[in-house]
Formats: structure tokens, C-alpha cells, sequence
């Protein structure tokens, strides 16, 4: 009696332990789990044109107030308006569509956009390229960033506009992205400067004009 007892027990205690490991598996039910952690599966949240009698007007969607500035405004480049999330030269620095660098600066340069540029390098490049772009930095001189490259080098004089602006956003080698610190015009805007830097270096008098270089004598 006793053994047969037991076989029953063990026989029942096998038989939960099945039905509740793969149990109910697979059946559909018509009411939610029982929920011992709820974790974040429920919040309170407004969803989009739903009506909700909290606001005046009777629904959840709301105008921004008057004054609020829109967080992306297009670019204004040489070929019109363009949106930061854009395939577009002033965006990523290269021609849409391929992986090519693009040759010159997509802003307009104008004396407001070199005064932008002048500005922003003397903060952000200044420390390591030196207010010239030489290259002799603070942090040179003190020992920190012993290669920093020359901005008059041939070599840089003649990369693109669209390398140097890739160099600038991700960074290169030693040199940390200036990308998450400078926003895409005012990065543009220092590779104008750095442009007008260079060509203060290569500049010879034949490059003046007849009334200008008789002003020199
Ligand atoms: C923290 C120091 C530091 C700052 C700030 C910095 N640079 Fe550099 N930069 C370097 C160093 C170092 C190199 C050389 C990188 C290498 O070749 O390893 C370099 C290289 C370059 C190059 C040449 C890249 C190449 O292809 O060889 C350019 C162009 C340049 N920097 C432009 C800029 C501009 C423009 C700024 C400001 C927006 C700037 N850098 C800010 C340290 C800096």
C-alpha cells in the first residue's frame, strides 16, 4: 500500500513539474499575465491627435509657443538650403553619393564667414596648430603634443576642402574630431580661415594689383 502510495505521489509531483515548465505553453489566453515585475511595460504617455480634455483645444498635440527656435535650421550653402541629415557635401564633405572629397567650401565665403573662422581657430585649433597654423601651439610648447602638423605643409595646402573637413569632424592620428565641439558651419567656417592663413603665406607680390603694388613703393 505504502509503495503505491508513494509511486502516485512521486508520479503527481513528476506530472507538475511538467505542467509547469511547458504547461499552458502555446494556448491562447483572453486576459493579460499575471505581472509580478512590471518593469516599464505601461507608462503614462499622450499618443499623437488623441483627444485629452487636459489642454484647451481638447486634443493631445500641441503647437510650440510663440518664440520657440526650431533646433535645425537649414544650411545656407552656395547651392540653396540644406537640411543637417542630409547626403550633402556641406553635411559630410564629400560629393552625394560617392566617397569623394569635394574640392571647395560648400558655404559662402564671404568677410562675416573669415571672421567666423578666425574666431572659432583661435579656440579650437589655436591650442595645438598655433594662431598662425605653424603648427606651434601652446601645447607644444609645453610639451604635450609634440607633432602637430603644419597647416602650411604642401601637402595640406593641397588636400580639398572636403578632407580636411573630414579631418576636422572625425579627427586624424593624433589629432582628437573637433566634430562634436564646433557645429558643421562654424567648421566650414574655420576651413575658410585656414585657407586664408595659407594663401597669407604663399602670397607674392604678383599677386597685388597695379595700384596696390605702386602703393607698396
Ligand atoms: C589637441 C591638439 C589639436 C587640435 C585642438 C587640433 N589639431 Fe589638427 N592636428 C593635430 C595633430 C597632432 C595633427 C597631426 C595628426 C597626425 O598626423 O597624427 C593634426 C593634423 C591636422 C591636419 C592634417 C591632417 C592630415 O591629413 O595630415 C589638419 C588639416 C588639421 N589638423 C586641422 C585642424 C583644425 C582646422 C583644427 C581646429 C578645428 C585642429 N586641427 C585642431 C592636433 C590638433
Amino acid at each position: 500500500m505504502r509503495v503505491i502510495i508513494s509511486i502516485l505521489l512521486i508520479g503527481a509531483a513528476i506530472g507538475a513539474a511538467v505542467f509547469g515548465m511547458l504547461g499552458l505553453q502555446g494556448s491562447q489566453m483572453r486576459k493579460p499575465p499575471f505581472e509580478l515585475f512590471p518593469d516599464m511595460d505601461r507608462q503614462a504617455k499622450l499618443r499623437p491627435q488623441e483627444p485629452f480634455h487636459f489642454f484647451t483645444n481638447g486634443i493631445s498635440s500641441q503647437l510650440p509657443p510663440a518664440g520657440t527656435v526650431a533646433r535645425s535650421q537649414p544650411i545656407e550653402t552656395v547651392s540653396g538650403e540644406v537640411y543637417r541629415f542630409e547626403d550633402s557635401p556641406v553635411n559630410t564633405g564629400r560629393i552625394a553619393g560617392t566617397t569623394n572629397y569635394v574640392e571647395t567650401n560648400p558655404l559662402v565665403v564671404n568677410a562675416a564667414l573669415l571672421e567666423r573662422g578666425r574666431d572659432r581657430f583661435d579656440i579650437y585649433c589655436a591650442p595645438c596648430h598655433g594662431r598662425l597654423g605653424d603648427g606651434n601651439g601652446i601645447t607644444k610648447k609645453i610639451g604635450v603634443m609634440p607633432a602637430v602638423a603644419n597647416l602650411h605643409d604642401q601637402r595640406i595646402v593641397e588636400m580639398t576642402d572636403g578632407e580636411i573637413f573630414n579631418t576636422v569632424t572625425h579627427g586624424k592620428g593624433l589629432m582628437g574630431a573637433v566634430g562634436p565641439l564646433l557645429p558643421t558651419e562654424d567648421r566650414w567656417a574655420v576651413i575658410a580661415y585656414v585657407r586664408a592663413l595659407q594663401l597669407s603665406w604663399l602670397g607674392t607680390t604678383n599677386d597685388l594689383t597695379a595700384g596696390q603694388s605702386a602703393a607698396l613703393k
